[in-house]
């Protein structure tokens, strides 16, 4: 028999008119039957679920979600868009490229995986320093799935009194089951600074011990990511509750050329000394050297040129090297 879980997603992925998720709970409850020995009971269910899926072609395409401008206690919470950026539009090493690859995968074949017993990968930790592309991951999931990107508000989620976070974390993960889409738990490490003076070590990791309970228990058929810069996260074992982490670090200098010749691929760029230019460019993240990248644009434009130089490049990518330095002693960092 179903379990109660099982029931419970059967009647709000109806009410919510949420097609796929109906018919992949009641895949999950076939292969529950069919592995627990009922094997009529097994039969019958793949039988409906099969001419069902005759009738309605397009069920389990991947369609766009109709979503989504969160509502009543969600509303505050959750944030929602349908972002467009792909992964052929990040630049990443190989061990990130694939993992994401990977969650691509089984994503859009979960029904394949869920028939026979196996879960797809959907609960994902981010980790890495800033302005990697932590976030624009979170994106490009949603984008290449077709789900909207559905931005938990961690500063409207957590307050003062834990017993309200666990509230509100609660209908943000009721949310899952009407609304299908990526969620992302962006920038857990800001809870501590959130907090300023009041916060203490055990605080943040009873808010995140909560949110963990919460993960472990989800079977909603969303993709769940939290994303942080705080590389402590990878030693609390906490991610093991993950179904995969993703490291993401500072790009090496064919990385760097990569991401420059994507953003400036409306300019001439032949003459460029690359060597010179990677060398600027060390030591600064993804996000820097975009920018530094549209500072150099605008810069051609103004002067009415489509070349970008390497001393225009360099003085952009020097450029924001110091405005990152000064940023840190404003902030005393
Ligand atoms: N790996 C990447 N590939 C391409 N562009 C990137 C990458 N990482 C960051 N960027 C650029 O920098 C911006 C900010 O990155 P973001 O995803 O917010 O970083 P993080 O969340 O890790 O701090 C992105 O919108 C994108 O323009
Ligand atoms: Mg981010």
């Amino acid at each position: 028999m179903a379990t109660a879980e099982q029931l419970k997603a059967l009647v709000q992925s109806y009410t919510a008119g949420d097609q796929n998720r109906f018919m992949s709970v009641a895949m999950q409850i076939a292969a529950h039957a069919a592995r627990t020995g009922k094997d009529k009971l097994a039969a019958d269910l793949q039988k409906l679920i099969d001419e069902a899926r005759r009738r309605q072609p397009e069920a389990g395409a991947m369609q766009p979600v109709p979503i989504a401008r969160p509502g009543g206690d969600l509303a505050g919470l959750v944030a929602a868009t349908y972002p467009h950026q792909r992964l052929a539009d990040m630049v990443l090493d190989a061990q990130a490229h694939e993992k994401l690859s990977r969650v691509l995968v089984e994503y859009r074949q979960r029904e394949k995986l869920l028939s026979h017993g196996f879960h797809p990968r959907r609960k994902l930790l981010l980790v890495g320093p800033p302005g990697c592309g932590k976030t624009m991951t979170a994106s490009v999931l949603a984008a290449e799935l077709g789900l909207p990107l559905l931005y938990v508000q961690l500063h409207t989620l957590i307050t003062k009194f834990m017993g309200e976070t666990a509230a509100k974390l609660h209908i943000v993960f009721d949310a899952m089951h009407q609304t299908r889409g990526v969620y992302l738990f962006d920038e857990f490490d800001a809870i501590g600074a959130h907090r300023g003076a009041e916060n203490d070590v055990g605080e943040i990791r009873r808010v995140l011990n909560s949110f963990l309970q919460f993960l472990e228990r989800d079977d909603s058929d969303c993709l769940i990511i939290a994303a942080t810069n705080y590389h402590g996260m990878l030693d609390h074992a906490l991610f093991r509750r993950f179904d995969d982490v993703v490291q993401y670090g500072l790009p090496d200098a064919s990385m760097a050329r990569h991401l420059i010749e994507n953003r400036l691929s409306a300019f001439d760029l032949r003459r460029l000394g690359w060597k010179s230019i990677t060398a600027s460019a060390a030591d600064l993240s993804h996000a820097e050297i975009v920018s530094a990248c549209e500072d150099a644009a605008k810069d051609a434009i103004l002067a009415d040129s489509r070349r970008i130089t390497t001393t225009m490049l360099n003085r952009a990518l020097k450029g924001r090297e110091r405005h990152r330095s000064n940023n840190q002693a404003r902030r005393g960092t």
